[in-house]
């Protein structure tokens, strides 16, 4: 890799392609070149990184020359076509989609958890689900000192990881609704405007399960090493623009109280207390927007279980920074360090 190297985002136009480059940005990313890459629509549109303007670039099969770092976010579909060709052409990819999380021998990766992972690329590197981190690296300090055997999670999942045209929708969906007008959804498939619906990928006739809920189970099993943990998952759609909240209950091995989980969390990476019961202050999807830690609060023994070895919490995060690009980011900073 040269260094610096030079960098490629893939889907630099989208939701997570935008925060990609203020994560360069604000990270002071060690780069001697950004290359910004979209579809066919955006070629010749210009996007600033560092006060300078970059053209966008129509994606195709030639654009990885001399790229060292591809951060991918244009969907699961583009990777699946343009990683290994990304990778065979001498860049390491980055990929943000599902498309290559579980495939043997590809790190699946969170800095604050598995970082040794970085060693043992070959050529592509997956970002995890965005649901899975923001449940996840609260849970991994945790899961170190007293191991955990089963995690029942809830989901409350922003418009942004349906992507910009999702958080269109939901804005233009509220506007009509408040004006009296109707709004046939285009984007996701229920009306988003004062509602709730479950998660909008495909549900599975046999199990009942959603895709997005079983990346929460398949993933984190990888992630930790473990795959023993049972987990089951409810991914649910509210009308919130960005940052996704989860109700987690975790049970461990042995058990555990509610003071030492805040202890080992008030100085956990990537991890912020807000859990403030005098005050009902508690995780909020405005106060983890724009920001990269997961916050968690409503931290309880759960009265269900009396051998005190489940605990209750409620998180939040910011589906596109740690949930999708800063993780990335990080990923790629662990790329520059390793050589
Ligand atoms: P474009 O803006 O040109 O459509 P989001 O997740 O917010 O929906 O963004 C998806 C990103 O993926 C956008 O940057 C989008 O570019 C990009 N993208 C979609 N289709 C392609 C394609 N065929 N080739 C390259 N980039 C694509």
């Amino acid at each position: 890799m040269n260094h610096p190297p030079i960098v490629a985002i893939i889907g630099a136009t989208g939701a997570v392609g935008v925060e990609f480059i203020r994560c360069l940005e604000e990270r002071n990313f060690p780069l001697a070149e950004l290359r910004l890459f979209a579809s066919a629509r955006s070629a010749g549109k210009n996007m600033t990184f560092r006060g300078q303007s970059i053209p966008v670039r129509e994606l195709t099969e030639q654009s990885f020359g001399g790229v060292d770092i591809a951060l991918f976010s244009a969907g699961s579909s583009i990777s699946k076509k343009f990683g290994p060709i990304a990778a065979k052409a001498g860049a390491v990819v980055v990929d943000n989609s599902s498309a290559f999380r579980m495939t043997p021998g590809v790190p699946l990766i969170v800095p604050e958890i598995n970082p040794e992972q970085i060693n043992h690329h070959k050529g592509i590197i997956a970002n995890p689900n965005c649901s899975t981190i923001i449940a996840i690296v609260p849970l991994w300090p945790l899961h170190k000192i007293n191991r955990i055997t089963r995690l029942v999670a809830a989901t409350y999942q922003a418009a942004s990881g349906a992507g910009a045209a999702a958080m269109q929708e939901l804005m233009d969906a509220t506007k009509a609704a408040l004006d009296g007008r109707d709004y046939p959804p285009t984007v996701l498939p229920h009306p988003y405007a004062f509602n709730v619906f479950s998660h909008n990928a495909s549900v599975d006739p046999v199990s009942g399960y959603n895709e997005e809920e079983m990346k929460m189970v398949n993933e984190t099993r990888k992630i930790f090493a473990d795959p023993d943990i049972r987990i089951s998952a409810t991914c649910v759609r509210v009308p919130v623009l960005r940052a996704h909240c989860e109700a987690l209950n975790v049970e461990f091995t042995s058990p555990i109280e509610a003071g030492t989980v805040r202890d080992i969390l008030s100085h956990a990476p990537g991890v912020k207390l807000v859990d403030q019961r005098e005050k009902n202050y508690f995780p909020m999807p405005r106060d983890a927007s724009g920001q990269g830690d997961i916050l968690v609060g409503r931290i309880r023994n759960d009265l269900s279980d009396p051998s005190r070895c489940s605990i209750a919490m409620f998180v939040a995060g910011d589906q596109l920074l740690k949930g999708a690009a800063l993780n990335a980011v990080q990923i790629a900073e662990l790329l520059v360090a390793k050589n």
